[in-house]
């Protein structure tokens, strides 16, 4: 009989029931980490495990030392890398930056584990602004970035656009974009 050591391993290592939430800024006391806040309790109704990574928490200085010829180097960062590459199927809270998203993810995008971080992966994308876009762009630009990595991304896509004037405390009062979330939630579980 074979012994496939390599699948056996994948599959001991990886988190496949665990949706990982990113919060794709590193802005203190960011709308997006309220809006993953939100997300996780959508998910926990839908009795889904979730996790939410904040890019908040990155070390200040990663693009220095964990990049690169410094890839796997950074301990700290290398917990980001392994919770990443572990999970199967993603959310990534988008804000719009200068019309598209933080260069901040995508540093982080280009820290983590490639491909295996991203192939065969699924994720779902919901962009915020307080402009009038909602991130449209931003959730474009980062599609094309998924896709080329091998993660397959889920096509509903809220845009919630003038987002602090619809949450409050932590509360998203916005009654469509509360039934959005919950419809993408939804959509991505048996995505
Ligand atoms: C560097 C930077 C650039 C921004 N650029 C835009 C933009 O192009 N369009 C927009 O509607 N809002 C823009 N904003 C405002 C964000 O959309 C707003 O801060 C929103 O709350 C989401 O970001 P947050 O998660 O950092 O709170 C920008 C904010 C920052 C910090």
């Amino acid at each position: 009989m074979k012994f496939n050591l390599h699948a056996t391993c994948l599959h001991i290592m990886s988190d496949s029931s665990k949706i990982v939430i990113v919060s794709g800024t590193n802005r203190a006391n960011s709308l997006s980490r309220q809006i993953a806040e939100v997300y996780s309790k959508i998910l926990d109704n839908l009795h889904t495990s979730n996790e939410i990574v904040d890019l908040s928490g990155l070390p200040p200085n990663f693009p220095h030392t964990a990049l690169y010829e410094n890839a796997g180097r950074d301990a700290k960062f290398n917990t980001y890398r392994e919770i990443m590459v572990k999970a199967h199927k993603f959310i990534f809270i988008v804000p719009e930056y200068n019309g598209s998203f933080p260069g901040i993810l995508k540093a982080f995008i280009d820290g983590l584990i490639f491909p295996d971080t991203f192939k065969n992966k699924k994720c779902a994308l919901v962009g915020i602004s307080s402009g009038t876009q909602g991130g449209g762009l931003a959730l474009s630009h980062l599609t094309d970035i998924f896709n080329y990595c091998g993660t397959h991304v889920l096509a509903l896509k809220p845009r919630l656009f003038h987002i602090n004037k619809h949450l409050q405390d932590g509360i998203l009062k916005n009654e469509l974009y509360m039934g959005l979330l919950q419809e993408q939630a939804e959509s991505l579980i048996l995505f």
